[in-house]
């Protein structure tokens, strides 16, 4: 019998890098070569834990892919989309669609739990309802009673979920979480990633980790090891 595509199916990437390159320019004496000649391409809700040596270029790696930060060569294709290229309200519309999640949760202080999250469409007019949706999210990551409260009344355990439900506000395909559980005990650590691999089985969102702990990178599908700027090792 013929097999059809459909008996079997191509894996589809989310992300694909080819040959990313970043240096910094220092002070005195050449570049520092922070991401050197990347490649690597990561499967629609896949979780992926990235990991290496402290400096060894996990967070450029995560801010290229967000477009933070502007690679020097090299493409990156998210979605079919070119990364490295976009510029003005594309590259706007681009970061908004992609959520972040970084270790030191960078909530406004001032801002109560529930703001927080709606904060990233505050400027924007939205075809649903943004104060539900950050209500629904505040849920999800087990906070609606404390929607109210302002961070300083919350643990970092409940900061840091506060800051996954904001990275969730527009439904991004592809969520980047640059060491999310590194300001956390082991308790708050494992509910931190209980959770994001939840999102990931519920809602397919593509999880990429940037993690030193080797048991939250084992409870990856897969881990990409950087040295040095250089992948050194792509397990599984
Ligand atoms: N804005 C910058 N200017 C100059 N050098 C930088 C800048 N950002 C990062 N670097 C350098 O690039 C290299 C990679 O840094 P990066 O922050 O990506 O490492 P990392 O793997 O995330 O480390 P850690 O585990 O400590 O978070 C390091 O040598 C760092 O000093
Ligand atoms: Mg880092």
């Amino acid at each position: 019998m013929e097999r059809t595509s459909a008996e079997a199916p191509a894996t589809t990437a989310l992300v694909r890098l080819t040959d990313v390159r970043k240096s910094f320019p220092l002070p005195d004496g050449p570049p520092l070569v922070a991401v050197n000649d990347v490649s690597l391409s990561i499967a629609a809700g896949a979780a992926v834990a990235l990991t290496g040596p402290s400096g060894s270029g996990k967070s450029t790696l995560l801010h290229l892919i967000g477009a933070i930060e502007r690679s020097d060569g090299g493409t990156i294709d998210v979605g079919g989309q070119e990364v490295t290229g976009l510029s003005g309200r594309a590259l706007s519309a681009y970061r908004r669609s992609v959520g972040f999640v970084f270790q030191r949760f960078h909530l406004l202080p001032t801002l109560t739990a529930l703001d927080n999250v709606v904060a990233p469409l505050i400027p924007f007019r939205t075809d649903f309802d943004k104060v539900a949706r950050a209500r629904e999210l505040l849920a999800l990551v087990g906070l609606a009673d404390r929607a109210a409260a302002l961070p300083s009344r919350l643990s970092g355990g409940q900061q840091q979920r506060v800051a996954i439900a904001r990275a969730l506000i527009n439904q991004p395909a592809l969520l980047l979480a640059d060491e999310p559980t590194g300001n956390l005990d082991s308790q708050n650590s494992a509910a931190i990633v209980d959770l994001l691999l939840k999102l990931r089985d519920e809602q397919g969102t593509t999880l990429v980790m940037a993690t030193h702990d080797a048991g939250i990178a084992a409870r990856c599908d897969r881990a990409v090891q950087m040295r040095d700027g250089r992948l050194t090792s792509v397990d599984r």
